[in-house]
């Protein structure tokens, strides 16, 4: 939907326009998956698609909002919140309303009208595109605003907190600090950032296997935990590692036999995923496309084997997308257990090769997948009015 129609949605729903639009991006992870809790590093990329929110204060302390692709209306109190409460997705706004309060901010009562064109749950930050979004329209109601690591601090509060999944910081931040043309190199351990050109004559794409990311929540968790388990058993050799990202590949070779087999492969997941992510940023840096996409084939089946997030269906469309012409490289991104894969592929063959992996995709599984072609573009702000 754009900003224009949204507007014009808003004043049918309230009977008065919107004060200002927010433009929230999702994002897509080049390379660096399951690093970021580990304090390692990550190269996502904020999306052309993403949720969009109108806002305008009301003067009776309620937050209701209206969300139109859930085709539902939540409306409760300022005060005494409890964003627990409520249908699903009204707990990401609750839930941004809570914290700010929680931070010592003034939340004025608002009307709000939520849209978004990101699938849900398909691992592309549905839901910190969505906290964004909030977070910065109920700031800027009262003239306010925050800087971005400072947002991604509070949105992750959100997931953490109130969804109840224990995940870092990388969706928040990717969405929060995306830059048009780029992806964001972060060191999740300082949550220093710096923006990494697409190499000129590449495309993105964004691969849906459609297959629906259950049981996420607790497999993640289940995941953290495993890795803390590994960091703990390695700490008897060297008590300074503070996260798995201070683990050298020397030293995972030496004191691996401390680690049960499972714990073994989570650590050496995260070991050489930071490793790539470093050599991956180079790689772009020195437009050098085809080294990324070898490290980008190194991260799916370190994924696949040693992390065991992936799924046969994303397995698949990884197959089919490295083997379709023009696809430099492929993996799947986000979480896993699920959802989506990215490619990199030269910009000559992007719309035909997505076409292509689209149409085999679906013989072999008989999914809806989709690919599409994306452009990089800027993190969360205010798009209405022009000149806010
Ligand atoms: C989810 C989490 C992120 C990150 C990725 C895996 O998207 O929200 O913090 O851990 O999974 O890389």
């Amino acid at each position: 939907m754009t900003g224009a129609t949204l507007r014009a949605e808003f004043t049918r729903l309230t009977g008065e326009p919107p004060a200002l639009v927010v433009r929230s991006p999702g994002r897509v992870n080049l390379i660096g998956e399951h690093t970021d809790y580990n304090d390692g590093f990550v190269l996502p990329v904020a999306l052309d698609r993403g949720t969009v929110v109108a806002a305008r204060r009301r003067p009776d302390g309620r937050l209701r909002t209206t969300a139109l692709r859930m085709g539902g209306t939540d409306e409760r109190s300022l005060t005494g919140l409890d964003p627990r409460e409520g249908p699903d997705w009204s707990r990401y706004v609750a839930g941004a309303a809570a914290v700010l309060q929680e931070s010592g901010h003034d939340v004025p009562g608002a009307d709000l009208v939520v849209d978004s064109d990101l699938p849900i749950g398909a691992g592309l930050s549905s839901s910190a595109s969505l906290e964004l979004g909030v977070l910065v329209a109920l700031l800027a109601l009262t003239g306010d605003a925050l800087a971005p690591e400072t947002l991604a601090r509070l949105g992750q509060r959100v997931e953490n907190e109130v969804i109840g999944v224990r995940s870092g910081i990388m969706d928040q931040l990717a969405v929060a600090c995306g830059t048009a043309g780029h992806a964001l190199l972060v060191d999740c351990r300082t949550l220093g950032t710096r923006a990494v050109p697409v190499p000129a004559g590449t495309k993105i794409l964004v691969l849906d296997s459609a297959v629906p990311r259950t049981l996420a929540g607790s497999a993640y968790n289940q995941r953290r935990a495993e890795c803390e388990a590994a960091l703990e058993a390695l700490r008897a050799v060297d008590p300074g590692l503070s996260a798995l990202r201070d683990v050298t590949p020397e030293l995972l070779a030496a004191h691996g036999h401390l680690l049960d087999d499972v714990l073994l492969r989570r650590a050496r997941h995260v070991v050489t995923e930071n490793a790539r992510v470093l050599a991956g940023t180079a790689a772009l840096e020195g437009g050098d496309a085809a080294a990324f996409g070898e490290l980008m084939a190194g991260s799916h089946a370190s994924l696949r084997d040693d992390y065991e997030v992936s799924v046969p269906q994303l397995d698949t469309l990884v197959e089919i997308a490295v083997g379709t012409p023009g696809v430099l490289g492929a993996r799947l991104t986000g979480a896993g257990f699920g959802g989506c894969a990215v490619a990199l592929a030269t910009a000559d063959r992007a719309v035909d090769a997505a076409a292509e992996i689209t149409t085999r995709y679906r013989e072999a599984t008989g999914r809806p997948g989709e690919a599409t072609v994306c452009v990089p573009s800027d993190g969360t702000g205010v798009v209405w009015p022009p000149a806010f």
